[in-house]
């Protein structure tokens, strides 16, 4: 069965080499104008201006009609939370009365309400929140989604987390790759004895979790309201020794909080970083350990410190963007919106900012040689816009826009 994609005004297919982009890499988008690109099985067969490929496209095929739009390829969301039952909108209105986010944490709300709400949540009615967040980043282009647990902190609730995540990626249609974050804040039966709990996720959850084949990889949140960076090395080394790859909350509200050691553990990635200093970010440079930037969090907190994405280019980090979709720091699910944010307020260009929601991201989940970018042999996941620029996809900031949205050549219909 084959599709042909025609019309396609701008192509953006971010070919290159089989690694994630680094400095001017990133602006780099390989562009065709007056494209088209043919689809087998799922995968991409070819991509080329239409008057190439018009001879190849066979006379039974599929024709999809571009209307002289752009099409990208979809974003790759490499950190959301996206499994959690209820929602936080009585602390966001806190917070517009002055309480910090720390300080709603600390007197029980933030992380805890989430948890105590999606403990009474049974896998059904989480499975069907989870459909729903994921259908909010489906429809603004969104094809691959990485998902954490972290609102259960007990066996039961991580457990039926991850096979909410299991049930989410295998019934489609977006693709969702699973990490154990039973590390991001003590749960209340621990309190008194927090050493216990990061010995129970160390020795006995991840031993668990990975022989069920339930997370591909393993986070934890390295913060002064959290966990210690020795904390935070006790849950990381045992996730390394079970096979898990890493990923690290680091330095969002404090330099020293994570990154360095994200570098000495060879993690995949370091997120957040607000407060990461010059020093650290050559460790991650040297160690290959991409920053995931998450704008969305910033802005939703209302803080003014974004991290420094112009500094990670210019020193040749491999820079990626992600939402952070959860239900305190970060309600937000449009991709489109943190590359507005990420243009405006960390300067990044428009072609930077697509970079590294896409094929960057995707090499972070270990998946940059199937998706990310539009090339033959890969998987057809791809948004077609109701726009003819790539760079109308930052500029229209929180625009309704509505782009078609296909993943492995299917077309999403919501
Ligand atoms: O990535 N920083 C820690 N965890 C989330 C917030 C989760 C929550 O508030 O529920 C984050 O910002
Ligand atoms: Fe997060």
């Amino acid at each position: 069965m084959t599709t042909a994609i025609v019309n396609i005004g701008q192509l953006v297919t971010l070919a290159g080499p089989p690694r994630p982009r680094i400095g001017p890499e990133l602006r780099d988008l390989r562009l065709i104008s007056d494209a088209a690109m043919l689809i087998e099985d799922g995968r991409i067969a070819a991509v080329g201006t239409y008057t190439e490929l018009l001879p190849h496209i066979p006379p039974h095929a599929m024709v999809v009609d571009a209307r002289g739009c752009c099409v990208t390829p979809g974003f790759v969301d490499a950190h959301t939370h996206l499994v959690f039952a209820g929602n936080r909108a009585n602390e966001f209105e806190q917070r517009i009365a002055g309480a910090t986010y720390q300080e709603i944490a600390a007197a029980g709300g933030g992380i805890l309400r989430t948890v105590s709400q999606t403990r009474s949540a049974s896998e059904d009615q989480l499975l069907a929140s989870t459909r729903r967040h994921r259908d909010w980043l489906l429809r603004s282009g969104t094809t691959t989604i990485e998902a954490k647990s972290g609102y259960g902190l007990d066996l039961a609730t991580e457990l039926r987390m991850l096979q909410v995540i299991a049930r989410a990626d295998s019934e489609g249609p977006a693709r969702v790759v699973p990490t154990l974050l039973a590390a991001h804040t003590v749960p209340p039966e621990y309190s008194s004895n927090r050493a216990e709990y990061v010995r129970w996720i160390a020795e006995e959850l991840i031993p668990l979790v990975t022989n069920a084949n339930l997370a591909r990889y393993c986070d934890a949140f390295c913060d002064d309201h959290a966990f210690t960076v020795d904390e935070t090395h006790i849950v990381l080394a045992s996730a390394r020794s079970h096979g898990l790859r890493l990923r690290v909350h680091a330095e969002q509200f404090r330099p020293g909080t994570g990154a360095a050691l994200a570098a000495e553990l060879g993690a995949a990635t370091a997120d957040h970083l607000e407060m990461v200093t010059e020093e650290t970010l050559h460790k991650l440079r040297v160690a290959g350990v991409q920053p995931v930037l998450l704008p969305g969090s910033v802005f939703s907190l209302g803080r003014t410190q974004y991290p420094p994405a112009r500094k990670m280019v210019d020193l040749g980090l491999a820079l990626v963007l992600a939402t952070d979709f959860n239900p305190g720091s970060s309600p937000i699910a449009s991709m489109p919106f943190v590359l507005s944010l990420a243009c405006l307020h960390m300067g990044l260009s428009p072609a930077e900012a697509l970079t590294a929601s896409t094929i960057n991201a995707a090499f972070t989940l270990d998946l940059g040689n199937s998706i990310g970018s539009l090339e033959p042999g890969k998987e057809a996941d791809f948004a077609m816009h109701e726009f003819e620029d790539y760079r109308e996809l930052a500029y229209y900031i929180a625009s309704p826009a509505r782009p078609r949205v296909f993943v492995a050549g299917n077309e999403i219909i919501q």
